[in-house]
């Protein structure tokens, strides 16, 4: 592609801006065009405005939306966990447990290994339309193990997650003090020039509100700011203190107390539902109408990781989040482009409009609803990231 195109005949195009096309979120322009410089979006309307060029692309009556902004995910990991998926599908529950072994297994791989397997969970989610996306440390829980998952992922993403507090590492599970510290000290102290967020597990199990508390504090003072694994698997304190904290988002929101509605809805913490994981642990689904009706931000992702959820597809979490959660089409494509990028507080993705980056995902369908329509169809004929077409 040349430095300037214009996509044209475009039957349904997702623009994330109110102000245009049908008023909508979606900002939806029928019969539309869209108008590329370089990485950016220059230009958004009707064809018939579109502005000259020698450079059209024709969209032969399809839909456009934004690259999914998938803002959260696990991704630096070695082996997976088929027996213990088989497992749980024939009634053991998940638990955090599981994490040890892909820990061990992630201990374990070379450095290459850990990125040949990033690079390919990334061409998969490429693939399916995603063109931003986030994803944590987690499976090494040592200093060295934690930073070098960061550096590696941070040659992929700049949205890059310090998640040192997963689970206890095995060798201090006795002495969880000890590791918090560990934690917060030394393994901050290697992790913080790689990252741009900190997140912790806040779950029985996994750790409590004190220790979720001293780990994003100790995050935020070395400049990373937090995110949280929020009332996954029971109601507990993740999500007021992710709100408390003003953390960017607080993931998984399952379990949820009036209370806990009420703080997502009042202040700027996007609730961020994976759905992924309750269809992969057959767990009850999040109620993403409560949130909504209640004027809560909601962010959809896949939480792509091998225990838990191992799909790397944002149109499966829309058809899951249409079908069993609540939502509505526009909501479900809302919540994974705008949405996204709002649980990464960024406001140059998940948009097309001038000046965001030219982050597109074109459809094999006339219209975004296809997504939840057409559920487990390859819809995405189409990507481009930052202006170059990579689908
Ligand atoms: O987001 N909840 C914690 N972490 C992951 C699961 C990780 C795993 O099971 O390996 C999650 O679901
Ligand atoms: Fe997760």
């Amino acid at each position: 592609m040349s430095s300037s195109t214009v996509i044209t005949n475009i039957a349904a195009l997702v623009t994330n801006d109110p102000s245009l096309g049908d008023g909508s979120p979606l900002g939806l322009v029928r019969d539309a065009a869209v108008a590329i410089d370089g990485d950016r979006i220059t230009w958004t309307g009707e064809s018939s405005k579109a502005p000259a060029t020698d450079n059209r692309l024709d969209a032969g009556g399809r839909a456009v939306l934004p690259g999914f902004v998938d803002s959260h995910s696990h991704l630096l990991f070695a082996g997976d966990r088929t027996e213990e998926f088989a497992a749980r599908m024939s009634g053991r529950p998940y638990s955090a447990g599981g994490i040890r072994t892909t820990v061990a297994a992630t201990r374990a791989a070379t450095d290459a290994e850990l990125e040949a397997n990033l690079t390919r969970y990334l061409a998969e989610a490429l693939r399916q339309g995603t063109t931003t996306f986030e994803t944590k440390s987690g499976y090494g829980l040592t200093a060295a193990d934690e930073s070098r998952a960061l550096r590696i992922a941070a040659r992929h993403t700049d949205e890059v997650t310090f998640l040192g507090a997963h689970i206890v590492a095995p060798e201090l599970a006795d002495d969880p003090a000890a590791y918090v510290a560990l934690v917060t000290g030394e393994m901050l102290d290697a992790c913080a020039p790689h990252a741009r967020w900190i997140d912790v597990f806040c779950e029985k199990g996994a750790f409590d509100g004190d220790q979720a508390r001293a780990v994003l504090t100790a995050g935020r003072a070395r400049g990373l700011h937090p995110r949280i694994h929020a009332n996954q698997l029971s109601q507990g304190p993740g999500v007021q203190l992710a709100v408390e904290l003003d953390a960017a988002s607080a993931d998984h929101c399952t379990h949820l107390t009036d209370a806990d509605v009420d703080a997502l809805a009042s202040g700027s913490t996007v609730a961020t539902l994976l759905p992924g994981a309750e269809f992969s642990t057959r767990a009850e689904w999040p109620d993403a109408r409560r949130l909504l009706d209640a004027g809560a931000t909601v962010a959809l992702s896949t939480d792509c990781n091998p225990g838990s959820s191992f799909t790397s597809s944002v149109p499966f979490c829309i058809a899951l989040a249409v079908r069993d959660m609540g939502m509505t089409p526009d909501e479900a494509v809302w919540s994974a482009t705008a949405g996204g990028a709002a649980a990464l507080r960024r406001d140059d993705i998940g948009r097309l409009t001038p000046g965001a980056y030219a982050d597109l995902t074109l459809l094999d369908a006339p219209s975004h609803v296809h997504l939840a329509y057409r559920p487990g169809v390859p819809l995405v004929s189409g990507v481009w990231r930052r202006g170059v077409r990579v689908v």
